[in-house]
């Protein structure tokens, strides 16, 4: 036994007797990488695309910053700065509004965790992915999720939301009020005032309409909204706008159960971000330089006026739809005024691989635009026209690109 222990301690050497080692003994085994030699390099490309968009250059210019620290009193007024600009988009007054350290999803996450306990009933419009995303974090919390499911290009009425709430009576309802992977603007008017009557909050995802088309949080009576900061607000991807509703507040501070997820328990975030719970105190290091692109870009919209960007995207996506439409291309929303004004789908054209006509772009112009997402897939192009980027410039870029595309990409005559 003696013996073997001390084969086992010659072969570990010093480590095996809790020795400090020199550095000299210390051999690496994984070397640098060549490829981190390589400076890096990033192609100029005009983001078309449901998202990310461009940055603004005044956000760009914001993002290349000075640090500061996290826990600084000026950090702690551009926090402020960011609650203000967040209310004015969203045209709230609610005192829990903030910013999320992380992307759309986190925002989304942190609605269905800390509203939501095991056991609630959630009942949630299915009409595309990211429906099928919340309903897949509700099954996680443990809640009874009640999918709402329609095809993609699927909105949901008053009346069939009225349906859902009577015989599921849940706790929260989720609607996506820009869905992006198929095109929808999903109507708002009358459903909040619909779920309180059925004691029911409203959650709605607005990551892909925030800032293209009117919402008004307080007076559409929603109790959680969200955006994301890479669309309209042409920022960085990586924050998260987010808003709570006094009912829905009163809902979180009243849980039996703690939220699921330290990172994004409201109560921390709440304080974090001095939403009326003192003192304020740190629970996580923020992205500094991300909360500068944000406040930019809520600086940028608050300057040009929320109306104006409405306009703005209203007009240039008629444009873009109508020049579509005279390439003979048919937009996969039929009715106009379910149409998104930031993100526009188009039916795939017969006997062509929506996979060429992307690539055509990519190569041959730099410029982004996609296919489906999640059940849209196979079904439709989406073309964004997001923040800075809606304009008739291009407009006019995207549709000759994809002119050319339609001419040179092979076509199944079949
Ligand atoms: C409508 C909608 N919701 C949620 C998300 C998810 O946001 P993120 O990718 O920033 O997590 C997106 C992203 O495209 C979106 O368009």
């Amino acid at each position: 036994m003696l013996r073997v222990l001390a084969v086992a301690s010659a072969a570990l050497g010093p480590r095996a007797a809790g020795q400090v080692r020199t550095m000299a003994s210390y051999q690496l085994l994984v070397p640098p990488p060549e490829v981190l030699r390589k400076p890096l390099s990033v192609p100029k490309r005009l983001l078309l695309g449901p998202g990310p968009s461009n940055l603004a250059p005044r956000v760009v210019a914001a993002g290349s910053l000075q640090m500061i620290g996290h826990m600084h009193k000026e950090m702690f007024q551009i926090m402020d700065d960011i609650k203000e600009g967040i209310k004015y988009v969203f045209q709230t007054k609610n005192p829990l509004t903030l910013a999320i350290s992380g992307s759309g999803h986190s925002a989304l996450e942190a609605a269905l965790i800390n509203v939501l306990e095991p056991g609630d009933s959630f009942l949630v419009g299915t009409n595309g992915i990211w429906g099928l995303r919340a309903a897949d974090i509700g099954e996680r919390i443990g809640a009874r999720v009640h999918p709402m499911n329609k095809d993609p290009g699927g909105y949901y009425t008053l009346q069939e939301v009225e349906e859902g709430l009577a015989q599921h009576k849940p706790t929260l309802l989720f609607l996506t009020h820009g869905e992006s992977s198929s095109g929808v603007l999903q109507p708002l008017d009358g459903y909040g005032e619909l779920c309180h009557r059925y004691n029911c909050l409203l959650l709605v995802d607005s990551v892909a309409s925030l800032g293209g088309t009117p919402i008004y949080m307080d007076q559409q009576e929603i109790d959680i909204l969200y955006t994301g900061s890479q669309k309209v607000l042409n920022s960085p991807p990586g924050t998260s706008l987010i808003s709570f509703s006094d009912k829905a507040r009163n809902k979180i501070y009243s849980r039996k159960t703690k939220p699921c997820s330290f990172y994004l328990d409201m109560k921390w975030l709440a304080k974090f971000w001095d939403c009326g719970d003192k003192p304020r105190s740190y629970h996580h290091t923020t992205p500094v330089i991300s909360l500068f692109s944000l406040r930019e870009s809520l600086a940028i919209i608050a300057e040009e006026g929320l109306e104006n960007s409405w306009k703005k995207h209203q007009e240039a996506t008629t444009y873009l739809q109508g020049r579509l439409q005279e390439l003979g291309l048919q937009l996969f929303v039929k009715d106009p005024a379910l149409r998104l004004p930031t993100v526009t789908t188009v039916a795939i054209p017969a006997g062509y691989d929506w996979k060429d006509i992307v690539s055509y772009l990519m190569d041959h112009f730099n410029i982004e635009i996609t296919g489906g997402l999640g059940p849209s897939v196979g079904k439709v192009l989406r073309i964004g026209l997001l923040g800075c980027n809606a304009t008739r410039e291009n407009v006019d870029l995207v549709v000759n690109a994809l002119k050319e595309a339609l001419q040179r990409c092979p076509r199944n005559k079949l």
